[in-house]
C-alpha cells in the first residue's frame, strides 16, 4: 500500500441521474506512468476533475499519499498537495516570454507585476534554465509565448507545472493537434519526467500512447473495463468491443 501514491475507492459521480464515474477503483505506484484510455464519454476527464477537486464524489474516497480523503479539501488545497494539471488547451500568457512564464510559475507570487518586477534570484534562474532545458525550449527563451507553435506551447505549459515540483502530473490530451514529430517529442518529454514524477496520461492517439505506455488502464462507462500492458489490452475482446466502431485502430 505504502507505495501507493493514488488510491481511488468506489468513486461515483452521479450528474442528475447519470453516472459518469461508476464505483472506479483505480491506483498508481509512486513514479509509475499510466495511461488512461477509453471511448468518448467514458468519464475519463472526470476523473481528472474528481482527483483535483474541481467536481466532488458522489461516493467513494481518493487517497493521495499519506491524505486519506480528499474530498473535504478545496481544488486549491489538492494543489497545493502536490498535484499538477495540465489541461487540453495550453494557459500560459501569450504576451510574456517563454523564460518569463516559466519564472512566474517557480516564484507563485502574489500578482504577476510583483513577480517581474523583482529580479530572479540565482537558484532561481537556475531552476528556469534547467526547465527550459527540460522542455527543450532554450532556444527560444526570450521569445513571447505567442510566437510558439502549439506543440511548443503544451510543452512550456507542462514545464510551468513541473516547476512548481507537483508529485503527481495529470495530463489530459496533450497530443491533440500536434504534428507528429511534436506528437513523438511529447512523448520523450513525459518519458523523461517520469523519472522523477508519477504521471497520468489520458490520450486517444494509440501511437502516442504505445510510445510511451507500459501499463494502460481502459475506462468504459465510469468504471475501469481493465488493465495491463499496451499488447494485452489490445488482445482482449472487452476492449475491442467497446471501441468497435469508434477507434478500430485499437481493434
Ligand atoms: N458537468 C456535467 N454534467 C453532466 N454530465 C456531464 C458533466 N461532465 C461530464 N458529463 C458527462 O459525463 C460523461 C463523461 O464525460 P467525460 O468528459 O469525463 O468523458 P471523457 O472520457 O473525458 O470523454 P472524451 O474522450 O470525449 O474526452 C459524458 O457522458 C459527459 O457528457
Ligand atoms: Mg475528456
Amino acid at each position: 500500500m505504502s507505495n501507493k501514491i493514488l488510491v481511488t475507492e468506489d468513486l461515483t459521480v452521479n450528474f442528475d441521474g447519470f453516472k459518469a464515474l461508476n464505483q472506479l477503483n483505480f491506483s498508481i505506484n509512486v513514479g509509475e506512468l499510466r495511461v488512461i484510455i477509453g471511448p468518448n464519454g467514458a468519464g475519463k476527464t472526470t476523473f481528472l476533475d474528481v482527483i483535483t477537486g474541481k467536481v466532488k464524489p458522489t461516493e467513494g474516497r481518493i487517497t493521495f499519499k499519506q491524505h486519506s480523503n480528499l474530498r473535504q479539501l478545496s481544488e486549491h488545497q489538492i494543489a497545493q498537495l502536490g498535484i499538477g494539471r495540465k489541461f487540453q488547451t495550453p494557459r500560459v500568457y501569450l504576451n510574456l516570454t517563454v523564460r518569463e512564464n516559466l519564472q512566474l510559475s517557480c516564484h507563485r507570487p502574489k500578482t504577476v507585476f510583483s513577480a517581474l518586477l523583482s529580479p530572479p534570484s540565482k537558484a532561481a534562474r537556475q531552476t528556469v534554465q534547467g526547465l527550459l532545458e527540460t522542455i527543450g525550449l532554450v532556444l527560444s527563451a526570450d521569445k513571447p509565448a505567442q510566437f510558439l507553435s502549439h506543440g511548443e506551447k503544451q510543452w512550456l505549459e507542462i514545464g510551468m507545472l513541473v516547476a512548481q515540483s507537483p508529485d503527481l502530473l495529470l495530463v489530459d490530451e496533450p497530443v491533440a493537434g500536434l504534428t507528429d514529430e511534436e506528437t513523438f517529442q511529447t512523448g520523450e518529454l513525459l518519458l523523461s519526467l517520469a523519472q522523477s514524477h508519477s504521471i497520468i496520461v489520458i490520450e486517444h492517439d494509440m501511437e502516442f500512447v504505445r510510445q510511451i505506455a507500459s501499463h494502460v488502464t481502459v475506462l468504459h462507462q465510469g468504471s475501469v473495463l481493465c488493465e495491463g500492458s499496451m499488447e494485452s489490452i489490445q488482445a482482449d475482446p472487452r476492449v475491442v468491443e467497446v471501441y468497435l466502431g469508434q477507434t478500430p485502430e485499437v481493434a
